[in-house]
């Protein structure tokens, strides 16, 4: 390690809250597409686009000029002091690109957490009911009620109680861990007899605002449910007038080979969060859905200083442009196809990868110790960690900790996906048994 490391290293460890996790320690100086250099020189290709991000790639060519001309108009007027026309035109442009043929409205925020903050809210008053239900291996945020609603002990929820109260998980599929007796669709009848069960032993619907559901778990493991599991939790929230949530922080924008994941399952939600890839690395988000509910909320009883940024305002626009222009949904299923083809083969080498699960381009594998099939988180972690110190930013995810999991912006090029994968494949070969031949 150079010295500039060593330096930039301890000032990090002097000054830096030890409670902010960092995958990687060198310091970015450039980045495009889906690659990062460091102010060392080195190049690493990005497989975790900042925790999922980054559908359109670093620095998109539009994007940036786009906003360096913006960034002379003005900075930040404050939409709650004076309207902005990027902040109008992007609640139109949510109204139009997310599933349902109804009026809606939106709010816009910063942060994932503060979106789901604000869907709860909404949906509370909306209903003059107090009950959120989450689900077992969600994630919704690190705030305290989003943390509350989160599933994760450690490291989301450990020592930071009390917790908020009226918050309620509800069981999720996962075929992953499903009894060799039962077939996938006898599973999913237990799993969706189990929720309806909740629902008698847990929490009485009636109390229910909102049901608040990722359409495909992200931190969670990138577990995709079936398809009638989701329709059954809509079918639950419209019997009982429970505000249906989809949480697409994670899964929006392309991610998944649709706009939205949602659209997967046919499933039109009453309100949706979204973050993340909307404004290529800008802090936004925001509330999207049924107007007569996001409507229920008075005027001042919504909002935050920084809440919809204009020059967020203006990347999400050029983003939601981008993924049809370039076409990132169909980007996503060759993506996710391609890096599925690349896991499976390793499969073929090294015993310890378990299931692996795609929905589009988010793709995820198990790590496994093939002697008990059990979750090997410390394996999962020698892998990500030799990636990363051999250029690639890699993420894990999962309850246990032993999925790794892929989340590269949509436009990466050929070339930088072999390099990412070669890199991967030397991992393994570092620190990975092979099969026994
Ligand atoms: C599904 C989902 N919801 C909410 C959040 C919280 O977003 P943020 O970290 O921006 O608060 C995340 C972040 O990973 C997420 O994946």
């Amino acid at each position: 390690m150079t010295e500039q490391f060593e330096y930039y290293k301890t000032i990090r460890e002097q000054y830096v809250a030890r409670g902010v996790g960092n995958g990687n320690l060198h310091v970015a100086d450039t980045a495009s597409g889906a690659t990062i250099k460091d102010i060392e020189g080195n190049t690493f290709i990005d497989f975790a686009g900042a925790i999922g991000t980054l559908n359109v790639g670093h620095t998109h060519p539009e994007i940036t000029k786009h906003l360096k001309e913006q960034l002379d108009k003005f900075i930040h007027p404050g939409f709650n002091v004076i309207m902005y026309e990027s902040y109008l035109k992007l609640a139109q442009k949510l109204a139009e690109i997310t599933p349902g043929n109804f009026a809606k409205k939106s709010i816009l925020l910063n942060s994932g957490a503060e979106a789901v903050e604000n869907a709860v809210k909404i949906a509370r008053k909306y209903t003059g009911r107090q009950a959120v239900v989450s689900f077992v291996r969600g994630f919704h945020g690190r705030t305290n009620l989003t943390m509350s609603m989160t599933s994760k002990v450690r490291p989301y929820k450990y020592g930071f109680g009390p917790f908020a109260p009226e918050v309620y998980q509800a069981p999720y599929p996962n075929v992953s861990e499903k009894p060799n007796t039962l077939s996938n669709a006898e599973y999913v009848d237990q799993v969706i007899q189990k929720l309806h069960d909740f629902f008698i032993e847990t929490v009485d619907p009636s109390e229910v605002a909102c049901i608040v559901m990722e359409p495909v778990q992200g931190e969670g493991g990138f577990i995709i449910p079936d398809r009638k599991f989701v329709q059954a939790v809509k079918a639950i929230c419209e019997s009982n007038g429970i505000v249906f949530v989809a949480d697409e922080i994670q899964t929006g924008f392309a991610r998944t080979g649709k706009t939205f994941a949602i659209e997967h399952f046919d499933v039109e939600p009453d309100l949706m969060t979204v973050s993340k890839s909307l404004a290529a690395g800008f802090p936004l988000s925001g509330v999207v859905g049924k107007a007569e509910i996001v409507d229920s909320a008075n005027p001042g009883e919504l909002g935050g200083t920084y809440a919809g940024n204009p020059l967020a305002c203006e990347a999400a626009l050029k983003v939601i442009e981008i993924i049809e222009k370039e076409q990132l949904n169909e980007k996503a299923e060759t993506l996710g196809h391609n890096i599925e083809q690349f896991l499976q083969e390793l499969t073929h080498t090294y015993d310890s990868i378990g299931p692996i699960r795609r929905l589009g381009a988010m793709v995820a594998m198990e790590i496994i110790n093939p002697e008990t099939g059990e979750p090997d988180k410390v394996l999962t972690s020698k892998i990500v960690k030799t990636a990363n110190e051999h250029g690639l930013l890699l993420l894990s995810a999962g309850i246990k900790g032993n999925v790794i999991r892929f989340l590269a912006p949509l436009v990466i090029t050929d070339d930088e996906l072999n390099t990412g994968l070669k890199i991967l494949q030397d991992a393994f070969a570092k620190v990975a048994s092979t099969q026994p031949s």
